[in-house]
């Protein structure tokens, strides 16, 4: 890792400011967290920090505030859980600058925990406005990044308070970057993607960009049907991005070219009304009404993909095989997840509905790495720089 991490810097007894991504998801209903993920992912960041004697100021977003405060996105429910993940006190600031918290700061000993309040209750997050990045970095001596998840973001938080601070890698940040990075520098082969969700728009640049790196793209999901179109199959009423056909056939060709096999379904299962109690029926994929839509892939892809699969060093997966959502619908994405799982290959998930698919089904902890970050990964394995990142120091 060329970043500099917290293991290179002096934290004894100094205020460390700690950006984390605790943009956790919460229940609709209850407003309960139902996924701490993000927050277990950042502990040994923490952890590490506490028993090195740091004063630690924990900071983060939840959702989309808006410059507003929002009360069901304050930190407090955060701050509990992470207290009782960590098992140590963890006090919450009634905002993330001005005089309350400069006094919360002032007042914290070595090994204490702090958490701001929700950042983007202050537009100048977003804006990354220099006075507020000012304001944060001047509660602390040490700035430490743990927030891969936002890494793609150009915030305060993210970007602007390493203007004013020594800026290190935390350690789940080191793992993201060293497990994604390796797909893109030295990936064992042979390398599969695996790759689905909803369109093929959100993963044409990781596509291009992994074209020249992987021996096997397979393709399900939604994003197939935009594929089965432009090589003249039949979809029937399954959502075709037609402005991006031509871009699938560039796709396949450019495969073709590298000697890359570029696979599609040979078997779907459609329906032709999208809800909790539909019923699939599996055709060929040259045998698809007109009338219906593609909810998921078929046994004989399930076959298909995991004879592909099964032989590989290296397996990267993003996005669902169909509409998972729906029991009926989730069996091509449950087979992929639970194939991964059994596997002694590196495997590697990519952020966002993945991640949640594979923790949800407890699998997480079989994969060789799930990705915290969907937006980030997605921007990362693009090969693109993510700003989080580039303001770090070089070691
Ligand atoms: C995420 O969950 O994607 C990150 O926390 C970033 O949040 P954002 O998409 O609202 O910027
Ligand atoms: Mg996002």
């Amino acid at each position: 890792m060329v970043k500099k991490t917290i293991r290179d810097i002096e934290v004894k007894g100094k205020r460390v400011l700690v950006r984390v991504d605790f943009n956790v998801p919460l229940d609709i209903a209850t407003g309960a967290i139902s996924d701490d993920t993000r927050i277990r992912a950042v502990l040994p960041t923490i952890k590490y920090l506490v028993e090195h004697k740091a004063k630690v100021i924990i900071c983060s977003h939840l959702g989309r505030p808006d410059g507003k405060v929002v009360a069901g996105l304050r930190m407090a429910p955060v701050a509990q859980r992470l207290s009782q993940l960590i098992n140590l006190a963890v006090s919450v600031a009634s905002d993330c600058v001005g005089s309350d918290v400069k006094t919360a700061v002032t007042n914290l000993k070595p090994g204490d925990i702090l958490l701001l309040e929700n950042l983007r209750f202050h537009a100048e997050e977003e804006a990354n406005e220099p006075s507020f990045a000012h304001d944060l970095a001047r509660l602390a001596d040490i700035y430490v990044d743990d927030a891969f998840g936002t890494a793609h973001r150009a915030h305060a938080s993210t970007v602007g308070v390493a203007t004013y601070l020594p800026a290190v890698a935390g350690f789940l940040m080191e793992k993201e970057l060293e497990a994604l990075g390796s797909l893109l520098t030295s990936p064992r082969h042979p390398f599969v993607a695996l790759l689905g969700g909803a369109k093929v728009g959100d993963k044409i640049g990781l596509i291009q960009n992994i074209l020249s790196k992987v021996d096997l793209l397979l393709i399900g999901g939604g994003m197939a049907a935009t594929f089965l179109k432009a090589q003249g199959y039949e979809v029937g009423l399954s959502l075709v991005e037609a402005d991006k056909k031509n871009l699938a056939l560039e796709l396949m060709a450019a495969a073709k070219r590298n000697g890359i096999a570029l696979l599609l379904p040979t078997d779907v299962i459609i329906t032709n009304n999208i809800n909790p109690n539909a019923k699939g029926d599996v055709v060929r994929v040259s045998n698809i009404p007109a009338n219906k839509s593609i909810v998921d892939i078929g046994p004989q892809t399930i076959e298909y993909f995991s004879q592909k699969i099964r032989p590989c060093q290296t397996i990267f997966w993003n996005g669902p095989m169909g509409v998972y959502e729906i029991k009926q619908f989730a069996g091509g994405t449950k087979a992929m997840a639970e194939l991964l799982a059994s596997l002694k290959a590196t495997t590697v998930v990519g952020g966002g509905s993945t991640a949640e698919i594979v923790e949800e089904m407890n699998l997480a902890d079989k994969m060789t790495h799930v990705s915290t970050g969907g937006g980030a990964s997605m921007k990362f394995l693009e090969g693109k720089s993510l700003p989080g990142v580039d303001v770090l120091l070089d070691k």
